[in-house]
């Protein structure tokens, strides 16, 4: 290979992260897949807007086609957000045989099971690192670190805004409206709030962990969710005089043959560890059978930490494509399949 050419479906918050770590970490990308990379063509709305990032303004596109028709391109990175629309140009990618990396939550957690039956039919990596906790690499964590083990229980705390809603709240005495529309300035809630403070958010997170945790298919439907939008300033302060945090918890977990998956406030002892998580960061607390505890934790929003998610996947792909191979990475199609077979 002389040169990989990957094409961007957006260029938002995620998208100039990606282009900016493509830019800043040339040498070593190079290094670990043996040849350059090169943003080639990015779909964006409007080409005139100002951007913090440096691009030529001849990547720029308003045509789809440009990229997951662009014959050129090897890699399509899909960073526009939204569901349907990134959906019919990931599968159109992958029938072009185009490799595709996500860090589409809502996409995967509806339509994961439909999209990398697609790319392996079609024998391209389809990776989505950066569709749950941003920049901590929960996903090939849950998967290839404990491939050796087995996994009997999942707490996470997975949406930034409510963890810092329910921080400043607690800490600081603030109201919750108030705190919202601090996390809204600061860039982390979604563009609808709803789907983070009434836990949707938090619950596409946890399908996607739990069907990647367990080995088997979650749906979204399959999980109960509760937000915190009935959580009172009085609620925090009396909790803590009790010794509790209150916490939007993801938990998943095995009870005989089944799986239970929730979303919901928590009151956890304080010196447990995932209370000492405050603001806008993520942690996912993971038992194994034979490990025990253990913790990942960090910034689950944000351009730069999001992008090293993606960009991490690109690499996985690149390294796939020089080893003429597919699917060998932590949440591929036949992964799961193997996976799958395992569990009946
Ligand atoms: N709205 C999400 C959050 C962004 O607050 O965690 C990252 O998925």
């Amino acid at each position: 290979m002389v040169e990989i050419k990957v094409g961007l479906l957006g260029l938002g918050t995620v998208g100039s992260g990606v282009v900016k770590i493509i830019a800043s970490h040339q040498d070593r990308l190079a290094h670990q897949i043996g040849c350059p990379v090169k943003v080639t063509k990015v779909l964006v709305q409007n080409p005139e807007k100002e951007r913090d990032v440096a691009i030529s303004p001849t990547l720029l596109t308003t045509d789809a086609d440009e990229v997951i028709n662009n014959e050129e391109i090897d890699v399509v990175i899909e960073v526009m957000g939204g569901v349907e629309q990134a959906r019919q140009y990931i599968l159109q990618a992958l029938r072009n045989s185009k490799h595709v990396v996500t860090a589409n939550k809502d996409l995967m957690a509806l339509y994961g099971t439909e999209l990398l039956a697609i790319a392996k039919e079609h024998q391209c990596d389809l990776f989505y690192e950066a569709s749950v906790a941003g920049g901590i690499p929960i996903l090939r964590s849950i998967v290839d670190g404990f491939s050796s083990d087995r996994i009997t229980k999942m707490m996470g705390i997975v949406n930034g805004t409510t963890n810092f809603i329910l921080t400043k709240m607690s800490n600081e005495g603030k109201a919750y409206e108030d705190v919202l529309k601090e996390a809204q300035d600061l860039g982390f809630a979604e563009a609808d709030p709803s789907s983070d403070v009434e836990g949707l958010d938090a619950a596409r997170k946890m399908t996607i962990l739990a069907t990647l945790g367990f080995s088997t298919n979650v749906e979204l439907t399959d999980v109960k969710v509760k937000g915190i939008t009935s959580i009172t300033e009085e609620d925090l302060s009396y909790s803590r005089d009790l010794g509790y945090t209150m916490k939007l918890i993801g938990l998943a977990k095995r009870d005989g043959n089944k799986l239970e998956v929730s979303v919901e406030p928590t009151l956890l002892p304080n010196k447990h560890p995932l209370a000492s998580v405050q603001n806008e960061f993520n942690a996912v607390y993971v038992y194994g059978e034979a490990v025990g505890e253990t913790m990942f934790y960090g910034p689950g929003a944000g351009s730069l930490p999001t992008a090293t998610a993606v960009v991490s996947d690109l690499v996985a792909v690149m390294k796939n494509m020089r080893l003429g191979v597919t699917g060998n990475s932590a949440v591929s199609p036949q992964y799961e399949k193997v996976l799958k077979e395992d569990n009946e």
